[in-house]
This record gives structure tokens, C-alpha cells and sequence, in this order.
């Protein structure tokens, strides 16, 4: 399972089912610099190996890797993935560049680690889709396991980024994953607008003081292509925004 570390609930959720599944689990903490597009995020991202290798330990976990830029990336590293139409489109778009450092540190630790299963959250709903795309596209033979998002009781998504809100922050983050729950609920007795879905989305979040909304999007699960009319496939509903200077996001899968 590969990690970046600040281990939460969400990551133990998906390290207990490996557990569960396999006979060796292997989980590799390293907080990838290629898929920062600023360095200060890089080195700001929230570090705790001490407490990572406990929670490991007690979940009974067979190897943990943590490994230096240099094991990953040899002298002179040059070779890239990029996925024109899955990558650049939503976080994508938001943040150019962030799926070829993800698709290409997951192709690496999925070479050296040589698992027959890896273990991705469908919190991060884009990523799963890039993954599943690269594997199939390059003939790997990882089998990709998709496990479903972690919530707080109060329908937070849990991030290792959550650390960096403060208490009222806090409670702004809410309204992401309400205003999902509303569109979910409209779609669950008959909504199929896909505009009206994202506006009803959009209309759950206030306080545009605190948050401010990056998008909103309501998309074709698979291909992730902007819906326009009706919604008549399953699709994904996803929301990225500013909570203070903390970026969020999250999502729900619609379906039909
Ligand atoms: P990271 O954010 O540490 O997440 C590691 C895995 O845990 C990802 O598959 C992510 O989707 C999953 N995860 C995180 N929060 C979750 C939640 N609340 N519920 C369920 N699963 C959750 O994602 C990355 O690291 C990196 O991009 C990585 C894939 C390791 C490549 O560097």
C-alpha cells in the first residue's frame, strides 16, 4: 500500500483489509516530491514516522519502506507518465502536473515492490481512476483494490491535510461533504440535472469567507468527462476548495 505517511484512520481502513487479504502487506511511506508543484507544500506536508511505525506495527504490517529520493529516483531519472485526458482534467487542471508525479511514483514502487495487490482509497477518486488506467495501459499485474472513503461521524473525509485546520475550520469542511450528501440524497429520488446537481452542491457552501470553492464537478465516472445534460451512467460528484489556506477535496460516486 503506498503512503505518504501521517498515517489516519483512512489509510489504517485500507492497511487492515491488506492485512485481511494477503499474505505479506508492504507499506511505503515517502512523500513524493514530484507530485507538489511547489516545493513549501512538499516540505510543509505533515511528517510522523515514529507514530506511523506504531500504528504498522500493532496493525501487524510485514514490511514498511521508507525510502530516500535517491532509491526512487536514480541519477539522471528522466522517464514520465502522463495521461493527456484522465490527468489534466479536475485536480488535474488545478494542479498541472500532479498526476505524471503520482502515476510515476506509483509505476516505480509498484516495480520495486513487485506487489500482486495494492490497496488506493476512493477519497481520492481521480487518482484510483489514473492508477487503474496505468496499470491496464502497461500491462502491470498488480491487481488495483479500491476501498471507500473513511469519514469522521460527522462526514469529514479524513485527510492527513486535516491537521492543518483550525477548530472552526473545522466545522466550515463540513459543508463539502454536506452539500455532496444533499445532491446524493435529490439524485437517490429522482435528480438526474446534472446542473442542478452541482448547484445544489455549490448552494451547501456559505461561508465564502473561509471556503473558497476550486470546483465543482459532476463528470462521467470513467472517463471523467464533464456531464452537460442528464446524468444516465454512474458518475462522479466532486468538490476541491480552499478551506483557509488548506486545500480539500473530496466526492461520491452517483449510481444509477
Ligand atoms: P496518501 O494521501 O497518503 O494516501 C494513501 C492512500 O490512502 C491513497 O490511496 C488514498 O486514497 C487513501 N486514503 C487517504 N485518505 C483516505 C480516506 N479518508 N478514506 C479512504 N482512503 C483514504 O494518495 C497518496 O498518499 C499519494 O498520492 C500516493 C498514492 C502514495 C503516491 O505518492
Amino acid at each position: 500500500m503506498p503512503t505518504m505517511g501521517a498515517l489516519h484512520e483512512g489509510h489504517i481502513s485500507l492497511l487492515k483489509r491488506a492485512r485481511l487479504e494477503c499474505d505479506y502487506v508492504t507499506v511505503s511511506i515517502y512523500v513524493n516530491p514530484t507530485q507538489f508543484e511547489e516545493q513549501q507544500a512538499h516540505e510543509s506536508y505533515p511528517r510522523d514516522l515514529k507514530n506511523d511505525l506504531e500504528l504498522c506495527n500493532e496493525i501487524g504490517v510485514d514490511f514498511v519502506f521508507t525510502p530516500d529520493n535517491s532509491e526512487i529516483y536514480a541519477k539522471n531519472d528522466e522517464t514520465i507518465v502522463t495521461l493527456p485526458r484522465l490527468g489534466t482534467v479536475l485536480e488535474g487542471a488545478s494542479r498541472p502536473g500532479h498526476f505524471a508525479g503520482v502515476a510515476g511514483v506509483v509505476l516505480r514502487l509498484l516495480n520495486i515492490v513487485d506487489a500482486d495487490r495494492a490497496y488506493f482509497g476512493a477519497k481520492d477518486a481521480q487518482q484510483i481512476r489514473v492508477i487503474k488506467r496505468l496499470v491496464k495501459d502497461l500491462h502491470i499485474s498488480t491487481a488495483i483494490i479500491e476501498c471507500p472513503t473513511v469519514r469522521t461521524s460527522d462526514g469529514l473525509a479524513l485527510s492527513s491535510r486535516n491537521v492543518f485546520l483550525n477548530p472552526h475550520e473545522r466545522i466550515q469542511a463540513l459543508s463539502l461533504s454536506a452539500g455532496l450528501f444533499k445532491a446524493e440524497q435529490a439524485f437517490q429520488i429522482g435528480e438526474r440535472s446534472a446542473r442542478q446537481l452541482r448547484r445544489l452542491v455549490r448552494s451547501t457552501i456559505v461561508d465564502q469567507d473561509i471556503i473558497s470553492i476550486d470546483y465543482v464537478s459532476l463528470a462521467d465516472s470513467e472517463t471523467l468527462a464533464e456531464l452537460t445534460g442528464d446524468v444516465q451512467n454512474d458518475a462522479l460528484l466532486s468538490i476541491a476548495a480552499m478551506v483557509g489556506s488548506t486545500r480539500l477535496i473530496d466526492n461520491v460516486v452517483l449510481v444509477v
